[in-house]
């Protein structure tokens, strides 16, 4: 009897415990999946030693960092002296985007500024009256302010020549339908929520757009496929990008986001806008940059996993690139000429760092708690030459900008070897490194906002990246139409099944 009992126990055992791996290796899937799509996790506000209290960030630097209503009159002013090139085509011509643009009630977009509509319109009248974006770290996710106001001053006739997007009032006629939400403002102003409040006004605000965009006719149309959409922040958008995807995203990155909701083929990745103030009149010289290797920041993240869990274990490779952080300050904290610095909380956060990234040879990026962040394009504003360490990052306009003649990109398996990357570091030649400098004090204006926009600026390279967009999109939304005289499909198994076409 126990002869014959023993095999099948051991059988079931054996059973029992395949079942236990099941069930947790699902739920470990389960869970990170989960992760992925929820992320909460908020981003230390103190990259830059900033104290995150709302009231400070919106008077720091005022001068700096808002727009003064003084100088875009005069600059939009100044547009007018601009002789006509007597109607000759602007050799962006063909790159021009025929944007439809929503007129959402302004608490989705300038009511976030606290503008209050004067008469029946829902836009400020951009020629004289600008409100002013919050400074300090609002700013470096405002690409949605810029966009919005440089469709706005496409309607006036004194709008900037070199223009790449143009408003049109009929939705049929337009390349690309433009949704003026603020969503990164919005995560920033109120994705907190007030005490006794079920939901965050981030969280109605994104329920109301799904709402209303998905009863537009624009919208019904398309299923969405040819509209635009801000989501520059990483957390902003969570709810609603669920329900919005088959739109272009406007982002910084695809950190978190699951690939069918957005991809590189689909989406376009604009730059943060730096902080630090840009070099003019750089007269440095590789000698004249004494420190080698410059990075600041939070250095711990704040939601590593204790190393020792399971899902740690079992997920490792997804936490490599915030890790690598911590593994490099190890590595590199006795090189003298390497500066690598704790975030701690001080004033002069974006002072130090712009004394600090300007007396570099080179600046580090490492992936945190996102594959991009804004000290890239604060160490190209500052032509320190960026070393990226981020295997996931995805540059802005990469299909146009060839990054690798002036950045270093070090995968992050070999940075964290001993020696790797300072041995690699010091063996760039005085010449090569020039070479670098140079490449970036050329290509900095595809990184600077301006209103109104210049040419080839952050704005307007941007509007491109969408323009080059248009043609796939085009694509989508003819094969989306083909069976519009057909009467109603009967197989209704039919529609549910995924092909490589309908997958976005
Ligand atoms: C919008 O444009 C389409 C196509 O050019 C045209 O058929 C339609 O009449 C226009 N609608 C209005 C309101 O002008
Ligand atoms: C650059 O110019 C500034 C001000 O004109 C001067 O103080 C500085 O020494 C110069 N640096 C180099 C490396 O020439």
């Amino acid at each position: 009897m126990a002869e014959r009992n023993g095999p099948s126990s051991i059988k079931v055992g054996f059973r029992k415990s395949l079942f236990y791996f099941f069930t947790m290796a699902s739920l470990m899937f389960f869970l990170s999946w989960f992760f992925v799509m929820q992320s909460t996790y908020r981003p230390n506000p103190m990259e830059y030693n900033l104290i995150p209290n709302s009231k400070h960030l919106s008077t720091l630097d005022d001068s700096k960092y808002q727009i003064r209503k003084q100088n875009v009159e005069s600059s939009f002013g100044n547009r007018k002296l601009v002789k006509d090139d007597g109607g000759k085509c602007h050799q962006n011509d063909e790159l021009v985007v025929k944007v439809y643009m929503y007129d959402l009630p302004p608490e989705f977009h300038f009511g976030l500024l606290n503008w209050k509509p004067g008469g029946s319109s829902v836009w400020p009248d951009v020629r004289n009256n600008i409100p002013g974006y919050p400074g300090g770290l609002n700013l470096q996710h405002s690409i949605e302010f810029w966009l919005t106001l440089d469709i706005l001053a496409s309607e006036f006739p004194q709008a900037p020549k070199a223009r790449t997007v143009i408003r049109v009032q009929n939705s049929s006629e337009a390349d690309i339908i433009y949704v003026p939400f603020f969503s990164s403002l919005s995560y920033n102003r109120y994705s907190k929520g007030k005490k006794n409040e079920k939901k965050n006004g981030n969280k109605i605000l994104q329920e109301k757009l799904v709402k209303h965009l998905t009863t537009q006719e624009q919208w019904k149309r398309s299923g969405g496929k040819d509209h635009l959409i801000l989501a520059h922040h990483p957390n902003s958008m969570l709810d609603a990008r669920m329900k919005l995807w088959p739109a272009t995203f406007i982002l910084s990155d695809f950190g978190r986001y699951p690939p069918n909701i957005a991809n590189v083929e689909k989406d376009v990745i604009a730059p943060y806008k730096h902080l630090i103030p840009s070099y003019l009149n750089d007269n440095s010289t590789f000698d004249s940059r004494p420190t080698l290797l410059y990075f600041q920041g939070a250095i711990y993240r704040k939601d590593v996993w204790p190393s020792c869990s399971l899902i740690y274990w079992l997920f490792w490779p997804f936490f490599v690139g915030g890790l690598a952080r911590q593994e490099l300050f190890y590595l590199l904290k006795n090189e003298k000429d390497v500066h690598f610095s704790f975030g701690s909380i001080q004033k002069d956060g974006i002072k130090k760092a712009t004394e600090g990234m300007r007396a570099s040879k080179f600046c580090l990026n490492i992936a945190g708690d996102t594959p991009s962040s804004n000290r890239l394009f604060d160490a190209i504003a500052s032509h320190c030459v960026p070393v990226i360490i981020s295997d996931a990052i995805e540059l802005p306009y990469e299909d146009v900008i060839d990054y690798s003649e002036f950045c270093i990109f070090v995968r992050t398996v070999d940075a964290i070897k001993e020696n790797f990357l300072i041995n690699f570091i010091r063996g760039i030649s005085k010449e090569e490194w020039t070479r670098m400098w140079n490449k970036l004090k050329e290509i900095e204006h595809f990184f600077e906002f301006h209103f109104p926009s210049k040419e080839n600026d952050a704005v307007q390279m941007i509007w491109q990246a969408v323009a080059r967009k248009v043609p796939a999109i085009r694509l989508k939304l003819n094969q989306h139409g083909r069976f519009f005289r057909s009467p109603p499909s009967t197989d209704k198994g039919l529609k549910s099944i995924p092909s490589p076409r309908n997958f976005w």
